[in-house]
């Protein structure tokens, strides 16, 4: 068994981080490469530091088919923080096969616009007393794969969104790489 991850990001990076070195230490899993749509995100450079080769594309080359040219190795793709909207034929050529982790406790705080710093915004403006992380898969419609696994966090009266963000981040990190693993273990142990 030897399966190649890739792991798309559009910023800073530290989920992404944290999967690469996560998978360092798994014999049969390699995250082969990071894939990120912007060329100034931090995360390129936590790839490079990591010895892990980065590729950015554009939105027009992201959209067409012929991206999939790109993914000829890659056996399960793993969005850490990635905000472009998967399209179909990604999707379609890798079914059951894309991951993506969510800031929130979906099915609340997910959808259109619900990304980034606007989920933990909304999440303090309305008050909760609870907020978590979502881990699931990637289907045709935005947020509503399958989910694989639920943390969540108390969110006290002082917290902001940039302290509830810290608080998701420890749960991201926590959480996220392991149950990454156990979910393609679980999937090739089925096929
Ligand atoms: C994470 O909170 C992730 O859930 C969300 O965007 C953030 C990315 O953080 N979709 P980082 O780039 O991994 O530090």
């Amino acid at each position: 068994m030897d399966i190649n991850i890739a792991v798309f990001a559009s910023g800073s990076g530290s989920n992404a981080e944290q999967l690469i070195k996560h998978f360092q230490g798994v014999s049969e899993m390699t995250v082969s490469q990071v894939y990120c749509n912007k060329p100034d995100a931090f995360v390129l450079e936590r790839a490079k530091n990591l010895d892990v080769p980065s590729l950015v594309f554009s939105r027009s080359e992201f959209k067409s088919e012929e991206f999939l040219a790109q993914l000829e190795s890659v056996d399960f793709i793993i969005l850490a923080g990635f905000l472009w909207k998967i399209p179909e034929y990604l999707i379609q050529a890798f079914p059951e096969k894309i991951i993506n982790i969510h800031p929130a406790l979906l099915p609340s705080y997910g959808g259109k616009g619900m990304y980034g710093s606007h989920v933990h915004e909304s999440v303090i403006v309305n008050k909760e007393k609870q907020s978590g992380i979502t881990i699931h898969l990637v289907n045709e419609n935005y947020d509503e794969g399958r989910t694989l696994f639920q943390a969540s966090c108390d969110i006290s009266p002082e917290d902001t969104p940039d302290s509830l963000a810290q608080k998701i981040h420890q749960l991201e990190h926590k959480y996220f790489p392991q149950i990454a693993e156990d979910y393609i273990r679980e999937y090739m142990s089925k096929k």
